[in-house]
């Protein structure tokens, strides 16, 4: 597969298990930080995006370096920049630490949404874990409008949050981790090899912190980028809405709950 072969999930699904292997070799070491993206996402991304060979990975959002590490262990010859916008947090000597051997990460500090922008080539594969949400999917889609990423990823869009409506509604070219065949086939990376139920290959799967990947496709991501950040604003001010007319309801006792 070279850069220019679009990413889809049926490509994802048949290519996976050639990749399982060397998956759980490179990461079967590791410490493990449970506050981190789970390994089945790991996963995911890794058997999306081995065949390209990325000669670089930008990961936004550190913390306690879980994902930074895993991309450490499973691209090797890859040089991982890790950005992490709060040089105050406790997490920084954690991830100092868990990091220490890992010869191919550089980590900075800053936000990501200026850092990114400026450091972005062509190639790259970028993670976003941190922003969240509407500004993660913002992030993401300025960089994809450069046509530089060969990928761009980004983590916790959950169902039910408006920003994945949006990407549900608007970018088809994306695909997701909780999609009914990953979570069969490769949840049990994060139950150390429980099964988990059978889905119909169809169904909504509320598996929790979803990974999405957005390739270098020929979506329109100038014209998406800006339905994102109309989106965005729409969900601002239906936010406030609410919590005016919150404030507006007199003062209720104490045991006072609403029926729904
Ligand atoms: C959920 S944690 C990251 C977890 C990490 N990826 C892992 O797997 O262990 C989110 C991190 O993103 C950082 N963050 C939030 N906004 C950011 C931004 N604009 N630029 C860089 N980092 C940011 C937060 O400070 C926090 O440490």
């Amino acid at each position: 597969m070279d850069a220019s072969t679009q990413i889809s999930l049926g490509q994802l699904l048949a290519d996976a298990p050639r990749h399982l292997r060397t998956f759980a070799e490179r990461t079967a070491r590791l410490s493990k930080e449970e506050k981190g993206i789970r390994l089945s996402e790991m996963f995911f991304l890794y058997a999306a995006i081995a065949d390209l060979g990325p000669k670089r990975i930008i990961e936004s959002g550190r913390a306690r370096a879980q994902s930074t590490l895993v991309l450490s262990a499973l691209f090797p010859a890859a040089s991982i920049i890790s950005i992490e916008s709060d040089p105050t947090s406790p997490d920084v000597a954690i991830a100092a630490e868990r990091l220490k051997d890992q010869r191919n990460v550089e980590c900075r500090f800053g936000d990501s949404r200026r850092l990114l922008p400026e450091l972005l080539r062509a190639g790259d594969v970028v993670l976003i874990d941190g922003p969240k949400d509407f500004r993660a999917l913002k992030l993401g889609l300025r960089l994809l409008r450069t046509g530089k990423p060969s990928a761009v990823f980004v983590h916790d869009l959950w169902h039910g949050t408006p920003a994945r409506d949006f990407i549900d509604r608007h970018l088809p070219s994306a695909f997701l981790s909780d999609s009914a065949e990953w979570v069969q086939s490769y949840a049990a990376l994060d139950s150390r090899g429980r099964m988990v139920p059978a889905y119909p290959a169809n169904a909504r799967v509320v598996y929790g912190a979803t990974l999405g990947c957005f390739p270098a496709s020929e979506e329109n991501y100038s014209v998406r980028s800006m339905q994102c950040a109309l989106a965005q604003g729409i969900d601002r001010l239906r936010a406030s809405a609410r919590k005016a007319r919150r404030r507006s309801l007199p003062d209720r006792p104490a045991d006072f709950t609403l029926a729904a």
